[in-house]
């Protein structure tokens, strides 16, 4: 892949500007979109996987720093087996058995996560290249995405054609809307996976952001990290983030469930309906803060247990494990196997909709216990 250094950069429009980032192993071009909103506020956007491959967030000073994990070497977003800042779809997190009926008819997935398919398969949304338009004429810089996946690719049913509008706000809040439609009934569950670490430093664990999450219950996990049905009070468990706490204070509990998933990598069912407050996360010693809200039911916490220093970090040390944090939104994993989960069929002649935003700000005394 080419060196980034070398690009030769094209303005487009006062608000966003497009860079040569690569091209993959079968000579596709990718594209880097720079999204600036009035504050200074950057967000950089590729057009594999949709992959935000950084975001600029203020400190309490006014600096503004890289808060999502990536590669240094451009190359590895080909790979990205860590689905960096990538949206995934068809369908996020767990499908158990990699199997599901719909309409009568038994779909066999790809069985790319022991005996469960993940993320949509090997081969899902996170991994191809998108068609990406500068929208004229809006209020804030806005990118337009879409995908169109074929009837039987990664073995889901019906042709479905995916858009994703990535904004960026003048509040410093990047909102994301997707909207998805098939011509044979399917299922569709899909996500945003970045990683975050608001110290701008990713050599520094995560375990010292304060998390809020607005959540009753969760639902524990099998064996396999699959969604064992059950809905659990969070109420004198670990798994209470009601008042904010560290994502260290409980982590390293001999829990039998986080034990199992090696910290946390749970759903959280957001309390309430609609367009709401799901989370909010807060760095005291910069002063950063990322508010999480979101139209879908769930919210994946999921605390960065299966990094393992493979990779080079943006900060010259390696992305180990628990250096950066994903707050996934999203319906229930597995639903397609459990009747009372949330649907997640999409039919012919619906809509698939679903919003969710990521607004970042800076305070300096919040959540001084
Ligand atoms: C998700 C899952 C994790 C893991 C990561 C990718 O967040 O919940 O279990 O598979 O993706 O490494």
């Amino acid at each position: 892949m080419e060196n980034r250094e070398i690009n030769i950069t094209e303005s487009t429009s006062d608000t966003i500007e497009v860079s040569n980032f690569g091209i993959t192993k079968d000579g596709q071009t990718i594209n880097c979109y720079t999204l600036k909103n009035k504050n200074g506020m950057c967000v950089e956007i590729i057009n594999l996987g949709g992959i935000i491959t950084s975001l600029l967030a203020p400190d309490k000073n006014g600096n503004w720093e890289d808060v999502v994990l990536g590669y240094v070497n451009p190359e590895d977003y080909l790979e990205n087996e860590y689905y960096y800042g990538a949206i995934v779809g068809r369908y996020v997190n767990r499908i158990a058995g990699g199997k599901f009926t719909i309409d009568g008819k038994d779909y066999f997935l790809d069985k790319n996560d022991k005996t469960n398919a993940l993320h949509g398969g090997g081969e899902g949304f996170s991994h191809k290249i998108w068609d990406v338009e500068i929208l004229q004429n809006t209020e804030f810089p806005t990118l337009r995405l879409s995908y169109f996946s074929k009837d039987g690719e990664q073995n889901f049913p019906g042709n479905l054609t995916t858009t994703v509008f990535y904004t960026l706000k003048d509040d410093n809040s990047l909102e994301i809307s997707y909207e998805a439609q098939t011509d044979k009934s399917t299922f569709i569950n899909l996500t945003q996976h970045s990683y975050f670490n608001l110290s701008g430093n990713f050599s520094e664990p995560i375990i010292d952001h304060k998390l809020q999450i607005h959540a009753d219950k969760f639902l524990p996990i099998n064996s396999s990290l699959v969604p064992t049905g059950e809905r659990r009070p969070v109420h004198n468990t670990f798994f209470d983030f009601n008042k904010p706490k560290t994502i260290g204070e409980d982590i390293f509990n001999d829990d039998e469930q986080l034990l199992t998933a090696s910290g946390y990598d749970h759903t959280w069912i957001i309390e309430g309906l609609g367009f709401r407050k799901a989370a909010s996360v807060y760095h005291e010693k910069s002063g950063r803060l990322m508010e999480v809200w979101t139209t879908e039911p769930g919210l994946q916490f999921y605390s960065g247990n299966f990094l393992d220093g493979k990779f080079m970090n943006k900060s010259g040390g390696k992305n180990e494990k628990r250096t950066g944090f994903c707050l996934e939104t999203q319906h229930f994993p597995n639903s397609p196997n459990q009747d009372d989960f949330p649907s997640t069929v999409l039919k012919p002649g619906e809509k698939y909709t679903s919003k969710t935003i990521y607004k970042f700000s800076a305070n300096k005394n919040l959540w001084k216990l």
